[in-house]
């Protein structure tokens, strides 16, 4: 077995990212990606860390801003789909590296002046080292910006989860939900441990839109066989005969969050919570 095998065995938090395509998601999220990143209060050469940046939905229109952005992402084919779109976008000021948000060895204290984490590191174990990493790594005087989906939210993402779930086995004992990450307290407890006082945090409720020309049953097809955690609840639901029940109970929920006015298009706004953190 060689090095990369034998690690995504052993790491499945890894194999989970690296087994569908994110990408295909992604492209239904590059206008809010851009509008995230536009709000992110970007100057030329702000030293920016993106944590669990996908292919680069927010690091490569921050770098369009003049920020330099390292892109850290624990899966290696997405890793590898945001330094082409780099490539292929000209951009020489963004850059995609391998790396786990929980373990950042390979960056030093104190060497960004904005990390930035939408739906990325909410989704590493260990939401306590996380918070450390992240805080580690930002400069004093520096932010970190998180995008974080909220459990029971009544919008896409949260119920998505929901319908999956009743497909799923439960997880095992001790698994910690990435959506507790969308929990104020448990926010301003992750990063109590990390040093940072409940008055450097900032919480915010924001929407982003999932938005792409293609009819929502299209896009439920992509997260069937690209989104790793659907593709999960996709494989539990095949062995009790369960798929297209599944298949139609998440077209039903894209369909009914679509606000495209033309069946042909998907245009579907889900609540985020936004968490700023001063590193003082
Ligand atoms: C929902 S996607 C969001 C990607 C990107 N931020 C975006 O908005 O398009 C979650 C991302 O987190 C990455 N990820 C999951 N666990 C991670 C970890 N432990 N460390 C770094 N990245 C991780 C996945 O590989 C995936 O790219």
């Amino acid at each position: 077995m060689n090095d990369v095998k034998m690690e995504t065995a052993m790491n499945p938090n890894k194999a989970l990212w690296e087994k569908g395509d994110f990408t295909r998601i992604a492209r239904t999220m590059r206008k809010s990606g851009e509008a995230l990143a536009n709000s992110f209060g970007i100057a030329k050469g702000l030293k920016v860390l993106d944590l669990g940046c996908g292919d680069g939905t927010t690091a490569l229109p921050s770098a369009a801003l003049g920020a330099d952005v390292l892109g850290v992402d624990i899966a290696r084919n997405l890793v590898e789909a945001g330094n082409r779109r780099a490539r292929e976008q000209g951009l020489a000021n963004c850059r995609f590296q391998e790396g786990d948000a929980s373990d950042l060895h390979a960056l030093t204290d104190q060497s960004f002046d904005l990390v930035v984490s939408i739906f990325g590191a909410m989704f590493a174990p260990k939401p306590y080292d996380v918070a450390k990493e992240m805080v580690r790594v930002t400069r004093p005087g520096g932010r970190i910006v998180m995008g974080n989906w909220i459990p029971n939210d009544p919008t896409l993402i949260a119920q998505v989860l929901k319908v999956s779930a009743a497909y799923t086995p439960p997880p095992p004992e001790g698994f910690v939900s990435p959506m507790t990450w969308g929990v104020e307290d448990e926010v301003i407890a992750r990063f109590a441990g990390a040093g940072v006082a409940k008055d450097q945090i900032a919480f915010a409720r924001e929407t982003f839109t999932f938005d792409y020309p293609a009819p929502p049953s299209d896009i439920v097809r992509d997260f069937r066989h690209y989104y790793g955690p659907t593709m999960n609840a996709f494989a539990a639901a095949d062995k009790t005969g369960r798929a297209e029940t599944l298949q139609a109970e998440l077209e039903a929920l894209f369909d009914s969050h679509n606000t495209s006015p033309s069946k042909e298009a998907t245009c579907i706004p889900a609540t985020f919570l936004r968490v700023t953190v001063a590193r003082t």
